[in-house]
């Protein structure tokens, strides 16, 4: 099933790697998405399409942002996910489900979601289908830590792996009262990396087949019939690369980091080439419409500076073009510190500018200035965080106008199955 989220319908995509169409946008004879009116956050009219391929082309520019919960206990997502993301959901919008681990190696954070285990693709089924249910498009962000972790995280207590031996501060963690201590990493040999890089391609695999359900041969045809019907036979709908924040990809992609003097280090080129080989093997086992990839080459989380951002942006700019990924997708500059914002003088528009999918743009916006950025063509997607977690039904409060919850960042973290994560109040019927 090909996936379409917004594409600027008449470029031509990709290099030959898995080429879709966007033929709903086409046959709809919608304007680019970067043209249209978006006034509310709203659906625009946009539906699936039938035909040799699927297109799913989100309703609205209120896409869900990847967040964090740490509520899938032992690393196992749970089924009070289903609600949450069901919560999250309207038809033909898109959801990016939260940083997901690639592997054993892979966490720094008490029970975050992985997607290695047979257990673990099992237990996303339910929420993927939750989903899918209500007509969303659902993507998993594809995560790991590297060297922002310590032994505890690691399996055998082993160091944690990056770019770099070079460790971490103790810091502050993102709920402002715990500190997070790090051990020192283990810098990936050159040849290990390959290895890595399949994780990620797994990875992929994994999620696309979150939602597959394999025919019970106990079952009457009858029952078996409905099953299938009930349950279309598709996973996520594709996967967001976790290339932000500070994390392994960008502990390669940043100078500040990345101090190798093998093919991954030294250069752009040798910097951006572990993200790329990412991209290259995800996007050769799902195919590049089903592809994103989340950057933030302006941040400094978990002292992961770039001297360059721009330049680093662009450069990845231009090469994911190479490949025909559905989207990128950017944190703003002033998005310098996590969950603080700081105007800067920078601006996304020249990598938006050179990128040719999709754009998302990420990082403080409100329902104002996110009409804007996509009215002006800054970006044709924003998403949002944290108004999305505290307001479930963000995208009609923003059609119509109404008050919004206040997030309570004490409780974005805690391990509580509904407290701050399911319990954020809609608006009632009568609004
Ligand atoms: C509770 C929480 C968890 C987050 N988890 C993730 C994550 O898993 N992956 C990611 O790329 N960004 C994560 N972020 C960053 C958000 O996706 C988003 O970029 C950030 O909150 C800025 O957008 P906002 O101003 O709309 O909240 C998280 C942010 C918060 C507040």
């Amino acid at each position: 099933m090909a996936v379409v989220v917004g594409r600027r319908p008449m470029r031509t995509v990709g290099t030959g790697v898995a080429h879709h169409h966007a033929g709903a946008t086409r046959s709809g004879g919608r304007r680019p998405a970067s043209r249209r009116k978006s006034d509310s956050g709203r659906p625009t009219g946009a539906a699936r399409s039938s035909g040799e391929n699927h297109v799913l082309i989100p309703q609205g520019r209120v896409v869900l942002a990847p967040l964090t919960r740490q509520r899938s206990y032992g690393n196992v997502p749970q089924p009070h996910a289903i609600l949450y993301y069901q919560e999250r959901t309207t038809k033909g919008g898109l959801l990016i489900a939260e940083a997901t681990g690639i592997s054993d190696t892979a966490q720094g954070y008490k029970d975050t979601p992985g997607i290695w285990t047979k257990e673990q693709v099992e237990a996303w089924k339910p929420i993927v289908d939750g989903v899918h249910a209500k007509g969303g498009i659902f993507f998993c962000q594809i995560w790991h830590v590297g060297r922002v972790s310590n032994n505890t995280f690691q399996p055998n207590g082993q160091a944690p792996i990056s770019s770099t031996n070079k460790s971490l501060k103790p810091a502050v963690r993102a709920n402002g009262i715990d500190v997070a201590t790090f051990s020192t990493p283990r810098r990936l040999e050159t040849d290990e990396i390959p290895f890595v890089v399949n994780d990620y391609r797994v990875a992929a695999r994994n999620a696309i087949e979150a939602g597959k359900r394999h025919p019970i041969t106990f079952l009457t045809p009858d029952i078996l019939i409905r099953n299938i019907l009930n349950y279309p036979n598709t996973g996520f709908d594709g996967v967001e690369i976790h290339g932000a924040h500070g994390y392994l990809i960008d502990q390669f992609l940043k100078d500040q980091v990345n101090d190798r003097s093998d093919k991954y280090g030294g250069s752009l080129e040798n910097r951006c080439r572990f993200a790329l080989e990412v991209v290259q093997a995800v996007t050769d086992e799902i195919g590049a419409d089903k592809v994103g990839i989340r950057l933030s080459p302006f941040a400094s989380y978990s002292e992961a500076a770039d001297s360059n951002p721009e330049a680093l942006g662009l450069y990845m700019a231009n090469a994911l073009n190479k490949f025909g990924i559905l989207y990128c997708h950017m944190v703003e500059p002033r998005m310098v510190k996590l969950g603080e914002k700081f105007e800067t003088p920078h601006s996304l528009r020249p990598i938006r500018d050179a990128f040719k999918g999709t754009f998302i743009a990420a990082g403080g916006y409100n329902k104002e200035d996110g009409n804007k950025a996509v009215s002006t063509g800054y970006t044709d997607l924003v998403a949002y965080g944290r108004l999305f977690l505290s307001n479930p039904d963000l995208p009609e409060r923003f059609e119509i106008d109404a008050p919004l919850n206040k997030y309570n960042r004490e409780t974005f973290y805690i391990s509580d199955p509904v407290i701050g994560y399911t319990d954020y109040p809609f608006l009632p019927s009568d609004v």
